[in-house]
């Protein structure tokens, strides 16, 4: 039986610089197709063999090749990048990663990836046949094969043989992505951490390691014609915070963000929507989750018939028809299959707070209402800070004013203990 299936398998493909390096393209179709997920890393050399774009347009995910590059740390660090990963390809594997990898060299961030990691990796060799048979790389292989690096192409020790780009013949070819495919399938029958000795490894991650959690935040925009919409006053400050505080806790995190003034969040996937029925459809394609967060203060009503043309003045003012937007946290707390073990809603009000969110609770299916007064003279809307009552199954709990980064650890710590309750 497959331990771990590739329709939910998470590939990082580490790519080298040779001719083969085509294949990988077609690699990463095939297992897109699948269902896995695949992120890439390419060396140096391999960029100049293919275009990093064509693999980050079929791999769907930014493609990473430098070590020091500030943005894509922000993103997601390089020791997360393979301790995220079920396992690690390496095709084409170039008789120069396959000796750093032998030999534990880290100066690029291929290597270091493949040094740090807590995975398996599976290797395709391809390389020029003398190379290959080159005693150097004997050795090398030999090492990997007894530190347990899997390897495809290999006829007993040697990669696919046949006529090779360089002219020569003999083995050193790469398998052919069908090959490597079945290669990843049977590898990941097998357990694909590599144990450590009791007492070294990952430290507890955070109170959310391994769940996935959605969040919602910001306004929806409701257009009334191509350059006027709908709107309210939300900044989107404690969404993102929220968003935040749930990685920081260990979580893999999708923002689903209206249209806000705030930077996204580091390490965490931000979805970008601008209406209601936008918002609705990322939140329902982010399932399944553990948790659901709705910060997002979405428009009730959206005008039925947006004009597809500017309304005219001349035309004296336009009798706006309004019709309900879509509840998404209503929804997404009815789901049945997948419902989150935790769903979280918002309730800004300007009047009978606590009374309010009570019923809302009820009336939406959630476990949590973060309730908060919107008055005016407040100063929660687009304000820094937050004073919040939070009800639940549990009671009612009032928090004192603090800021909104505050108000979202300490909403995650709840979160994760209804979420350990349910586990
Ligand atoms: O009903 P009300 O708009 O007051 O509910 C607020 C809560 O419901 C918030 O958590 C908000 O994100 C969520 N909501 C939603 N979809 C809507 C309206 C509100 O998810 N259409």
């Amino acid at each position: 039986m497959t331990a771990k299936p590739l329709s939910d398998a998470r590939i990082l493909l580490i790519v080298g610089g040779g001719v083969a390096a085509y294949k990988s393209l077609e690699l990463i179709r095939r297992l897109r197709e699948r269902g896995a997920d695949v992120r890439v890393v390419m060396t140096e050399a391999a960029k100049r063999f293919v275009a990093p774009l064509s693999a980050a347009a079929l791999s769907g995910h930014p493609v990473r090749s430098d070590l020091f590059s500030l943005i894509d740390e922000a993103e997601m660090g390089h020791i997360e990048l393979s301790r995220e990963a079920d396992l690690l390809v390496v095709a084409p594997a170039t008789a120069d990663l396959l000796a750093k990898m032998a030999h534990g060299l880290a100066g690029d961030l291929a290597a270091t990836t493949l040094l740090a990691t807590d995975k398996r990796a599976l290797v395709a060799p391809a390389m020029n046949v003398r190379m290959w048979l080159h005693p150097a790389t004997r050795r090398n292989v030999a090492t990997l094969s007894a530190d347990g690096v899997a390897l495809v192409g290999a006829d007993e020790g040697d990669a696919d043989e046949g006529e090779m780009a360089c002219g020569e013949y003999g083995p050193g070819r790469m398998a052919e992505p069908p090959a490597i495919l079945a290669a990843i399938e049977r590898a990941l029958e097998a357990p694909t951490a590599i144990p450590l000795p009791p007492g070294v490894g990952a430290r507890d991650r955070g109170a959310l390691a391994g769940k996935r959690v959605i969040v919602t935040s910001g306004p929806t925009w409701e257009p009334i014609d191509p350059v006027r919409f709908i709107a309210n006053r939300s900044s989107g400050r404690q969404g993102h915070a929220i968003a935040e505080a749930a990685r920081r806790a260990g979580a893999r995190v999708t923002l689903i963000s209206g249209p806000v003034a705030l930077a996204d969040p580091p390490g965490v996937e931000v979805v970008h929507v601008e209406t209601a029925r936008q918002m609705r459809a990322a939140a329902l394609s982010a399932l399944p989750a553990d948790v659901f967060v709705a910060a997002a203060a979405v428009a009730d009503w959206r005008v039925e018939a947006a004009g597809a043309e500017k309304l005219k003045r001349d035309g004296g003012p336009p009798a706006l028809r309004l019709v309900e937007n879509p509840d998404i946290l209503a929804e997404v707390a009815a789901r049945r299959a997948d419902r989150p073990a935790v769903v979280v809603g918002f309730a800004a009000e300007t009047e009978r707070v606590t009374e309010n969110a009570r019923d809302k609770l009820k009336r939406k299916g959630c476990d949590v209402i973060v309730a908060n007064s919107v008055a005016e003279g407040a100063g929660i809307f687009g304000g820094r800070d937050n004073e919040v009552a939070v009800v639940s199954a549990a009671g009612v709990e009032a928090w004192p004013r603090m800021d909104k980064q505050e108000v979202a650890r300490r909403l995650i710590d709840l979160i994760a203990r209804l979420a350990r309750e349910r586990a």
